[in-house]
C-alpha cells in the first residue's frame, strides 16, 4: 500500500512567540527533522505551510498553504496526496518522532487497521475540578491506568481520513475526527522524547533529549 505523509507546518506559534516550526534544532529547522523522519516511511511528503512561506520545500515533495486551523490545515494537506492508500498525518512541531515511530503506526494500518495513534500513560494523578463557593475543589479522582496522552504521527486508511475531515469539523487530532464515524482507532506506545514544540524553552529541552543524535 502506497503511503504519503502531510506534515502540518501552517500555524502561527503563538505560544511560542513565532513560527516555531522554522526554529533552528541541531543542524536543521524543526519542519526539516519531521519531514526527514516522515519521509522514513512515505514515498510522498505534503508539507503544509503558512500563507506566504510556501516558496520554501523544507526537503518535501509538495508545499500547500495552511488553514486558519488545525484541521482545516490537514484538509489541505490531504488534498495533495493524490490516490495513497494510507496516509500519515504528523505535526511538524514534532521534530524528535522516530521512525520506528512512524513505521509501528504505518505497521498497525498495513495489519489491516483503519486507524492507528501514539499515546503515552499517564504517571501523575488525575483529578476533575469543579467551582464552589469561590473556591477550586475536586469533583472526581480519574483512574489514570485507562488515559493516554496522544502524539503524532497518526496514520490512517485514506478512505476512512477523506470521511471524517468530510464533515469540515474541527479537533485537536485527526483520529477525533475519525472516531467520531464510530471507527475502531488502534493505540500503540508513544515516545516520551516525541514532544510538541509549544513554549520558547522547548527547543532548548528538544536539544538536550536529542543530544547529539539531530
Ligand atoms: N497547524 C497548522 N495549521 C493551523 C494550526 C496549526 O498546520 N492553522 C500545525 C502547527 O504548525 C503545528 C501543529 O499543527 O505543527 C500543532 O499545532 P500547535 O502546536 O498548536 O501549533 P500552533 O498552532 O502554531 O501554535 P499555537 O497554538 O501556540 O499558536
Ligand atoms: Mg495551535
Amino acid at each position: 500500500m502506497s503511503v504519503a505523509c502531510v506534515v502540518v507546518a501552517g500555524g502561527s506559534g503563538s505560544r511560542f512567540g513565532g513560527l516555531k516550526q522554522f526554529a533552528q534544532l541541531g543542524g536543521d529547522t524543526v519542519t526539516g527533522h519531521s519531514i526527514r523522519a516522515a519521509r522514513s516511511v512515505a514515498s510522498l511528503v505534503v508539507l503544509v505551510a503558512p500563507q506566504g512561506h510556501t516558496d520554501d520545500t523544507q526537503g518535501a515533495d509538495v508545499v500547500v498553504a495552511g488553514g486558519v486551523t488545525r484541521a482545516a490545515s490537514v484538509r489541505a494537506g490531504i488534498s495533495a496526496c493524490g490516490d495513497a492508500e494510507i496516509i500519515v498525518v504528523h505535526d511538524a512541531a514534532r521534530p524528535l518522532a522516530s521512525p520506528a515511530l512512524f513505521a509501528a503506526v504505518v505497521g498497525v494500518i498495513r495489519d489491516g487497521a483503519e486507524a492507528c495513534i501514539p499515546g503515552l500513560g499517564i504517571t501523575d494523578t488525575v483529578k476533575r475540578i469543579a467551582q464552589s463557593k469561590g473556591e477550586v475543589i475536586v469533583s472526581e479522582t480519574i483512574a489514570r491506568d485507562e488515559l493516554v496522552t496522544v502524539q503524532t504521527p497518526q496514520a490512517f486508511r485514506a478512505e476512512t481520513l477523506k470521511r471524517a475531515h468530510a464533515s469540515k469539523s474541527d479537533a485537536t487530532d485527526d483520529a477525533g475526527l475519525v472516531e467520531a464515524l464510530g471507527t475502531r482507532v488502534v493505540v500503540v506506545l508513544g515516545e516520551p522524547s516525541n514532544i510538541k514544540i509549544t513554549h520558547p524553552g522547548d527547543i532548548e529541552q528538544a536539544e538536550r533529549i536529542a543530544g547529539s543524535v539531530v
